[in-house]
Parts: structure tokens; C-alpha cells; sequence
């Protein structure tokens, strides 16, 4: 399970993740989270670094947007870790999106494009096409608002 929750996104990623552990779930987890300031804004810190440390948090994935000069967003993690998401998306992962509508989501579905594109060594159309096949299986789910 990929999960990208940046902000108030990240809330229904933590119910997630307690179901799953109460069930004993054992497949791999990977959150990708963003705020403006680690310092102010990061959200359940102490619950997902523990989950983290403790491994069933397989990866997470921080964007603190304004903790340096140059942005930074959950989907720079995206592509920087675009070979690793790919090799999970091959081996069955479910993709799912949760926050802001407008700019986030938009701009998280070009990355997730351009990684099927750029390490399935896909055309344009046929990564379009995956992305798709991805929603009819409902492996690649959005909740943004
Ligand atoms: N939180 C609230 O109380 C509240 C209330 C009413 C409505 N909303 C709406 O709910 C949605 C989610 O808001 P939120 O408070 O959860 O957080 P958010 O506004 O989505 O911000 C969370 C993080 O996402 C970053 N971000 C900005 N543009 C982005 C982009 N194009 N791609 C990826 N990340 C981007 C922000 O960075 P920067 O800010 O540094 O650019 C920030 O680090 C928004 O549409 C917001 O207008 C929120």
C-alpha cells in the first residue's frame, strides 16, 4: 500500500494503517507525507516515526515544503524514489491519494505518470493506459477535496 497523504490527507492513511495492523496485515507500507514545517506540522509524528522504526512502516516519505529555500513536495519524493515505487506498482501495489484537489492531486498524478513512463520504459499513452488499468482494478484510488 503507497499512500500519499500530504496535510489533513494524511488523516484517513492513519486509520489505515491501525486496521491494518490489527488485522496483521503483512504486506509492505509506504507513506508519503508533506506540511510546511516538520518543526510545526508534523502530524502524528511520534505514532508514524514509531511505526516506522518499529518496521511495519516499511517507508516514509517526508516533504516539508518550506524548511529550505526551494520547495520541496510529497511528489519530489515521488520521483526521487520513482524505481522503488515502479517495483512496488509491478508487484501489486494499491496507490492511493488523499488532500488538496486542485494543485496536489493534479500534480501527484503527473508524477505517478511519469514514473510508469520513465522506469516501465513506457510511451506516453501506453503509462496512461497502466495508470487506468490501475483505477478499473481500483488499485489507484483518490479522496481530495
Ligand atoms: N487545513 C484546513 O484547515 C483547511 C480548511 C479548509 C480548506 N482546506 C483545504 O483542504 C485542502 C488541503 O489543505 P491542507 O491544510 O490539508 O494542506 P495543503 O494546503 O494541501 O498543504 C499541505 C502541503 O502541501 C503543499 N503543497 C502545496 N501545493 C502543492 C502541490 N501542488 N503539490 C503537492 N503539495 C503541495 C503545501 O506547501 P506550501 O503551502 O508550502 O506550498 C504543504 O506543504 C486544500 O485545498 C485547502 O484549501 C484546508
Amino acid at each position: 500500500m503507497i499512500m500519499v497523504g500530504p496535510g489533513t490527507g494524511v488523516a484517513p492513511f492513519r486509520g489505515f494503517l491501525h486496521e491494518r495492523r490489527a488485522r496483521g496485515d503483512t504486506g509492505p507500507n509506504w507513506l508519503f507525507f508533506g506540511e510546511q514545517h516538520a518543526e510545526t506540522d508534523f502530524y502524528y509524528r511520534e505514532e508514524l516515526q514509531a511505526m516506522h522504526q518499529e518496521g511495519f512502516l516499511s517507508q516514509l516519505s517526508l516533504a516539508f515544503s518550506r524548511d529550505q529555500e526551494t520547495k520541496i513536495y510529497v511528489q519530489d519524493r515521488i520521483r526521487e524514489h520513482g524505481a522503488q515505487v515502479w517495483k512496488w506498482l509491478q508487484e501489486g501495489a494499491h496507490f492511493y491519494v488523499c488532500g488538496d484537489a486542485s494543485r496536489m492531486a493534479r500534480d501527484v498524478d503527473t508524477a505517478l505518470r511519469q514514473v510508469v513512463q520513465d522506469h516501465g520504459g513506457l510511451s506516453a499513452d501506453a503509462a496512461s493506459d497502466y495508470v487506468v488499468q490501475m483505477s478499473k482494478e481500483k488499485r489507484y484510488v483518490r479522496d481530495v477535496y
